[in-house]
């Protein structure tokens, strides 16, 4: 039946976008959806009544409709791992059970925060972030788009096992003012102990009394971090049915949360919560997420798209890009479906991109006149995050909105080195601004636009089985030596003299 719907789908041929826009004069209404203080335009990709019906019919046969319930309610929707994904249970959406537990650890959260703030753990100016993946690049992205201003506290976010991160990060911390967040779901991920380790070094050498007195773990697996020396009393767990690249709303926020103070913290969730709600209850010829997850498809499996672009024409969310290359690669770069069959068509795209205006002098020669087809997304601020003359910000906005139009118009030339082809889809997401809210909502939508994905493809996007074999191999190599692997990497390590 989905393969028929899929026939159905690469059989509508739609009409250029110019013509769709001549077209149908309503069309930028009907394919524009405010939500969240965030608008998201579709009008520039090639959704259309036909494409948009057959979509509405997959939604139909995978049903979407029982695969949202599920999420919400917390049923088991990642079989490989037998459990549910209750990351919007964090922010009010979830089975009340859940919902329950994650409020009395937030409040648990809060409790040491407001300690903190109160000097238990003596005068803290710093607070030392250490984790990888989803671990980090949540509270990474959220202190570097937030915390530019008003920051409670000087956050550092480090991630790779090469040090030169931890040397950067520590050089402008006082050793005696810094406080170190171990964030680990698993509480054994190599890089992450290996430079907590380092961290708590540095601060003996540098002659603070206790520094494992001033590490706070954010883990779902407790019992580890107290094995590993972290008192209980500053141990934050978290629900492990929550997954790693979806767990910035529990107690992996909490950089964000003493960082940028609690009201914020609260605003983050309640604008998750709301692009929850909208996912949930809206149909889906209104609903952003499902929307978005259409035209991804269609580009993706039918255009035979193998990269998806994003460009923060915003300072701000210069980070957004990477942020999005794990929850979109890690989520659905599958090739078996959920029951272990093969997928049989394309999986997630590559997610790569970079900021406005930077990107327009670096990459965008070829997604204007390249051989490859790539959709594209904008995502912009109506305010800035500076107070500079207004005419930065006019001329950020008004770049972002013609580069969409350039991809789309093209122009014709009997020149071919100076001929653009057009028809070039993008998709741009206006935000009000770059508030808390704002980004918990667009953090949010990104999340069940994966998921939507994810349910139409037939993939389960909570585990990530890919990560394990490399990880394997190089758990060998360090307890037992390099004997029994093939020639180049057994010369590769012999070069290298490990
Ligand atoms: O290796 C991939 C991964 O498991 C991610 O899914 C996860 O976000 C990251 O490693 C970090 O894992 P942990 O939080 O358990 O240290």
């Amino acid at each position: 039946m989905p393969t028929q719907i899929w026939q159905q789908i690469a059989a509508t041929s739609p009409s250029t976008l110019s013509q769709l826009f001549r077209d149908d004069p309503n069309r930028t209404q009907k394919l524009m959806i405010k939500q969240c203080d965030l608008l998201f335009d579709f009008s520039k990709t090639h959704l259309h009544g036909d494409l948009l019906g057959a979509f509405e019919k997959l939604c139909g046969v995978m049903n979407l409709a029982q695969a949202k319930e599920k999420l919400f309610t917390g049923a088991l929707v990642n079989p490989t791992e037998a459990r549910a994904a209750e990351h919007t249970a964090e922010r009010g959406n979830g089975h009340a059970d859940s919902v329950a537990a994650a409020r009395a650890l937030q409040a648990r959260m809060r409790g040491l925060i407001e300690a903190i703030d109160a000097g238990a753990m003596g005068e803290v100016k710093h607070v030392l972030h250490i984790g990888i993946g989803g671990s980090a690049l949540g509270p990474k992205l959220l202190i570097d788009a937030l915390g530019r201003d008003d920051a409670r506290y000087d956050v550092k976010v480090v991630s790779n096992v090469d040090a030169s991160a931890l040397a950067e990060a520590v050089a402008g911390m006082d050793p005696h003012k810094t406080i170190i967040a171990a964030a680990s779901k698993t509480f054994t991920t190599t890089e992450t102990l290996m430079n907590v380790s380092s961290a708590l070094q540095w601060m003996r050498g540098c002659g603070v009394a206790d520094p494992e007195g001033r590490v706070i773990a954010l883990t779902a697996n407790p019992e580890a971090a107290l094995a590993w020396g972290v008192d209980e009393s500053r141990i934050l767990p978290f629900n492990a049915a929550v997954g790693g690249r979806y767990s910035l709303w529990c107690s992996i926020g909490f950089p964000v949360a003493i960082g940028l103070g609690w009201a914020a913290y609260e605003e983050l969730l309640e604008g998750a919560a709301a692009m929850d709600r909208h996912f949930r209850a809206a149909p889906s010829l209104e609903n952003a997420p499902v929307l978005a997850a259409f035209a991804d498809l269609y580009y993706a499996q039918v255009k035979g798209c193998e990269t998806r672009a994003v460009f923060a024409y915003d300072e701000r969310l210069r980070l957004l890009p990477d942020y999005l290359q794990q929850l979109e690669m890690e989520s659905n770069g599958k090739s078996v479906t959920a029951g272990g069959d093969p997928l049989g068509r394309n999986s997630a795209p590559v997610t790569w991109g970079g900021v406005g205006t930077d990107a327009q002098h670096a990459v965008f020669q070829l997604l204007h006149q390249g051989t490859h087809l790539i959709p594209v997304e904008f995502i912009a601020s109506k305010m800035p995050g500076h107070d500079f003359d207004a005419a930065h910000h006019e001329t950020l906005l008004i770049n972002c909105f013609a580069q969409g139009a350039a991809l789309m118009a093209g122009r014709q030339s009997d020149d071919g080195a100076r001929a653009y082809a057009g028809d070039r889809p993008s998709t741009t997401i206006l935000m009000e601004d770059v508030t808390p809210s704002a980004l918990g909502a667009l953090i949010a939508f990104y999340e069940h636009r994966t998921y939507t994905n994810a349910v139409l493809l037939g993939i389960n996007p909570f585990d990530q089985f890919g990560v394990e074999l490399g990880k394997e191999i190089a758990k060998g190599i360090a307890e037992n030596g390099p004997a029994g692997f093939d020639p180049s990497t057994m010369a590769l390590i012999a070069e290298a003299g490990l």
